[in-house]
């Protein structure tokens, strides 16, 4: 297994060759594979022709499977595509047929446009997510990703101590709130218990690396003891600042990549594409995270 970084900056991206996920893998490459995620934060692995099998076999050997369920998103159980050891990320429905315009699960799936790490909003929140692409778009529908160490990294002083003890609220009410969906008149009211917010730490801290990272998403609402509006020009504010170029790895899909990222550590987002017309089929399998954070 060769693991490759970039030669242009920011080089928080490894290109892994070498290993092939049909098969079973060994510790030791198991091990690398969990360091380098630890220490690059984001891996890519291209042509790997894997199955929903394959993928979730792959994906236990970094931990628990986090599943998707009704704590993650709106479609219910007999409207799934996919296992609940998936995440569906892609814009179909059961048939394989794009959304609708107006249907409240395209509208919903459109969080994934918003800067984000992946279940922010559950009390545990994922470790590592791997999205394979089994089908892309002909035109658009990248993913960028942001290093969220390194925007920590330079921060001025004053801000890192203005920050270092916050607490957020998360949840996909207020993600969604975002894009003007208003998840609380869409849903009833023992649905909308699923997403009530939860707080977790700004600043949180690699334990393989000892690096702090900011801990942002879109899904926070609301910061501790301040109010909403603050709270979002605040959070606005960083969130602009920590996925500057600089800091930013822009990912153009072939199908069949596979890529590995660290939610503890990074942030990313879709770009666009004609969710209408193409098929962007991309499942997502997540760790689960190993700890609360508060
Ligand atoms: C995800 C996600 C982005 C994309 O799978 O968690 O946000 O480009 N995906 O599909
Ligand atoms: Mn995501």
């Amino acid at each position: 297994m060769i693991i490759e970084t970039r030669t242009e900056s920011p080089d928080f991206v490894g290109f892994v060759s070498g290993v092939d996920l049909k098969k079973d893998l060994d510790n030791k490459i198991v091990k690398e594979i969990d360091n380098a995620i630890n220490k690059l934060t984001i891996l890519v692995f291209r042509n790997q022709n894997i199955d929903d099998y394959e993928q979730v076999k792959f994906t236990k050997y970094f931990g628990e499977i986090e599943a998707s369920g009704n704590k993650s998103n709106i479609t219910k159980a007999q409207d799934r595509r996919l296992s609940t050891d998936l995440a569906d990320v892609s814009n179909l429905d059961k048939n394989n047929k794009p959304f609708t315009q107006d249907d409240p699960r395209r509208i919903f799936n459109l969080g994934n446009r918003l800067w984000h790490t992946d279940s922010s909003f559950k009390e545990i929140p994922a470790k590592y997510s791997l999205l394979s692409a089994r089908n892309i778009s002909k035109v658009g529908g990248n993913t960028e990703f942001a290093d969220m160490r390194n925007a920590y990294d330079s921060l001025e002083n004053k801000t890192k101590n203005k920050i270092d003890k916050m607490i957020c609220e998360h949840s996909l009410i207020y993600s969604r709130q975002r894009l003007g969906f208003d998840m609380v008149k869409e849903l009833s009211s023992d649905e909308i218990k699923n997403f009530t917010p939860v707080e977790q730490p700004l600043v949180r801290k690699n334990k393989v690396t000892n690096r702090k990272t900011i801990f942002l998403s879109s899904h926070i609402g609301k910061i501790k003891n301040w109010i909403r509006p603050d709270s979002m020009c605040f959070i606005d504010d960083l969130i602009e600042y920590s996925t500057q170029l600089k800091f930013k790895y822009i990912h153009e899909w072939s199908k069949n990549d596979l890529i590995i990222w660290d939610n503890r550590q990074t942030m990313h987002r879709a770009r666009a594409y004609d969710d209408l017309k193409e098929n962007r089929d991309m499942r997502r399998t997540t760790v689960l995270g190993e700890e609360k954070l508060i």
